[in-house]
């Protein structure tokens, strides 16, 4: 049984449990304290940060984390000069962006992705939801991604990735027909 917690803001121990499920599940950012002060205070400090957590018998197995993203970002601003600028001009700016989704390999294949994923987004007040991912549309993030509702909008910023957008439950009042 996972148990899932969702949080605004994080305490300076936070940073010690999530690096050792990133470390796990990611390869990039090797030097810890180089992912603590380039990437965890960083975003941790942005509006709208997110954490979900999912946490099994023998402790933390997953997390997820996002926050408000806006133009003049490291993410917003090379992702605005690849997507077709109608689509840039639409959807970046002011929307959520899902920054990381992990799970530990030995807990994969359970539903906690998914678990992790519908709580980070639930009940945000952004209109539009981003995140950057693989092109693959086999990848098992994909997949997730894909059966929650996401869609692909165009090239990502970096090699072989995509950004795949979807609408958050609060709708502008003047797109209501989309
Ligand atoms: C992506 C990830 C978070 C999924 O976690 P998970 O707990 O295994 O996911 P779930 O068990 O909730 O599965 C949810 C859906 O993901 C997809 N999926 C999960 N594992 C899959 C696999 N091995 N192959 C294909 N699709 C898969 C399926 O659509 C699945 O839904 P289904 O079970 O109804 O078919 C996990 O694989 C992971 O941490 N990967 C490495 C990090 C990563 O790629 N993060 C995303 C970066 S953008």
């Amino acid at each position: 049984m996972v148990r899932i917690v969702v949080d605004g803001s994080v305490a300076v121990a936070d940073a010690v449990e999530l690096r050792s499920i990133y470390r796990a599940v990611f390869p990039d950012h090797p030097d810890d304290r180089a992912w603590r002060e380039e990437v965890w205070d960083r975003h941790t400090a942005r509006p709208g940060f997110r954490l979900a957590r999912a946490y099994a018998d023998a402790g933390l197995v997953g997390f997820a984390y996002g926050y408000t993203g806006d133009l003049g970002q490291w993410w917003t601003d090379p992702v605005t000069s690849v997507l077709e600028p109608e689509v840039a001009r639409t959807w970046l700016g002011g929307h959520f962006e899902v920054v990381s989704l992990g799970v530990l390999a030995a807990a994969r294949g359970r539903g906690t992705g998914r678990l992790l994923m519908q709580a980070l987004v639930r009940g945000l007040p952004q209109e539009r939801l981003l995140l950057q991912t693989t092109a693959d549309p086999a990848d098992p993030a994909r997949r997730l991604y894909a059966s929650e509702g996401w869609q692909v909008l165009g090239p990502g910023a970096g090699d072989h990735t995509v950004v795949m957008g979807r609408r958050g439950a609060r709708r502008p009042s003047s797109t209501s027909g989309d």
